[in-house]
């Protein structure tokens, strides 16, 4: 690509490291099951969806590449997670190491069948300090990636710098989190279909469901994306509702960070200048392949190189 626009992603969230642990069965209520180790890894929306960004490549050219802003503990964990994200090329220039608090956690059970729980401790992605998001953080980008798993005021003000400096902000709601009025802007808001119920106070569950309530939901901010895992996503502008359905993988081994996969392809793809709706079915293809391979960050060799097989370029 020759265009000399910004092409850089820059994603505000949480770091954690994850320790998978694997089970025939996910355990009931007062069970003990065994299990064993399958990973351990990086993990955290925020470190997972600029890994899917890098991944993805933003295409070369200047300003192009994956920056992350956040926290992580004093400690061995956010060491080796600092270590990790660089390894796939995310610059982790802006990401503090914090004293007297621990590197961000999650422990995932995960079940032969593919299903899982999830435990998440916040640790240092709750400590991140609003005041270090400058405007410099955001300078070049194309692209901002938000996410749940930081404290509000975080996201609301990395919003703020978008909407004055121009990028175009992907908030992924996840968990759900009240933004006010700085929600308008998402472009799009991602969820799945869990979020996007709690969003409206209905259940949804169905494509047929999403698009029943596409109204309610195309309210929320410029454009609203809600997943439906193996249905793929719906995607709700002002102008149209489109169903992208996802691709059947070869095989379902671990959803886990599916939809980070999802939502740092689409911020590259929106950075390196491909429409909404073509973004949205990169980003859909990149998390469908994604599921064939244990971990979140870790599985994401699962669509490196091939996003471009039978696609268009922007
Ligand atoms: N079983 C699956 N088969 C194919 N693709 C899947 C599957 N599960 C997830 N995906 C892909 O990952 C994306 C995000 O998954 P989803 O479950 O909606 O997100 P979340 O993990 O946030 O609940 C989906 O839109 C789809 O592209
Ligand atoms: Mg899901």
């Amino acid at each position: 690509m020759e265009s000399a626009a910004p092409q850089r992603v820059v994603v505000v969230g949480s770091i954690n490291v994850d320790e998978v642990l694997g089970v025939a069965e996910l355990p009931a209520p007062g069970e003990t099951v065994l299990g064993r180790e399958r990973a351990t890894g990086l993990g955290g929306k925020g470190a997972n969806q600029a890994v899917a960004a890098a991944v993805a490549g933003t295409g070369a050219g200047a300003g192009s590449g994956v920056a992350l802003f956040g926290a992580v503990g004093a400690d061995a964990r956010g060491a080796g997670a600092l270590e990790e994200l660089a390894k796939y090329g995310v610059d982790t220039a802006r990401v503090a190491t914090l004293d007297d608090v621990a590197t961000g956690r999650a422990l995932v059970i995960l079940s032969e069948a593919g299903e899982n729980e999830i435990i998440v401790v916040g640790g240092a992605n709750q400590a991140l300090d609003v005041g270090t998001l400058t405007r410099d953080v955001l300078r070049d980008a194309a692209a901002v990636a938000l996410q749940g798993e930081v404290a509000p005021e975080v996201n609301r003000a990395a919003l703020r710098l978008a909407a004055e400096l121009g990028v175009r902000a992907v908030v992924n709601l996840a968990p759900v989190q009240d933004l006010g009025g700085d929600l308008a802007q998402a472009d799009p808001l991602v969820v799945n279909e869990i979020e996007a119920g709690q969003l409206i106070g209905a259940e949804l569950a169905t494509v047929q469901d999403v698009t029943a309530a596409a109204p309610r939901l195309r309210a929320l901010a410029r454009s609203v994306l809600v997943t439906l895992g193996a249905s793929g996503a719906v995607l709700i502008t002002p102008e149209a509702l489109d169903h992208v359905p996802a691709p059947r993988p070869d095989r379902v081994v671990d959803t886990t960070g599916a939809g980070d996969a999802l939502v740092g392809v689409l911020a590259a793809a929106l950075a390196q200048g491909f429409e909404l709706r073509a973004a949205v079915q990169r980003a859909v293809r990149a998390a469908s392949l994604s599921v064939t391979e244990v971990g979140a960050a870790a599985s994401y060799e699962a669509f490196r190189g091939r996003l471009d097989e039978g696609a268009v370029t922007p």
